[in-house]
């Protein structure tokens, strides 16, 4: 299972954490930056950043990296 998380919280390094440590048996992760921070504190886990290019972007990337779950766990008011 491949999971994408959408973050730059905290809460979002930590669930990368729980899932790059093995806490779900066979779950992939990365975690997606928005790269407004010059050195983000990288979370555990694959990691990419920058937009996707709005929905069709994301869309696509979904699509293109086989991915199973998307996590919004950006800052609620972002
Ligand atoms: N605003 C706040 O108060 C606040 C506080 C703490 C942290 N943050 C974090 O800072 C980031 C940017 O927030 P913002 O308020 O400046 O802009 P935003 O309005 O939340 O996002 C603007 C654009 O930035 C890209 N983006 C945002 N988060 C992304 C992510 N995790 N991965 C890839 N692309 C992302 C998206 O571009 P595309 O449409 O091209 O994909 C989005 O349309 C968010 O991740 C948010 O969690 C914001």
């Amino acid at each position: 299972m491949h999971v994408l998380i959408l973050g730059g919280t905290t809460e979002a390094r930590r669930l990368a954490g729980l899932l790059a440590a093995g806490e779900v048996p066979g779950a992939r992760v990365t975690s997606s930056l928005a790269g407004r921070v010059a050195a983000p504190r990288l979370p555990p886990g694959e990691v990419r950043i920058g937009g996707f290019g709005g929905a069709d972007g994301l869309a696509d990337w979904l699509r293109t990296h086989a991915v199973d779950l998307l996590v919004d766990a950006t800052h609620p008011f972002a």
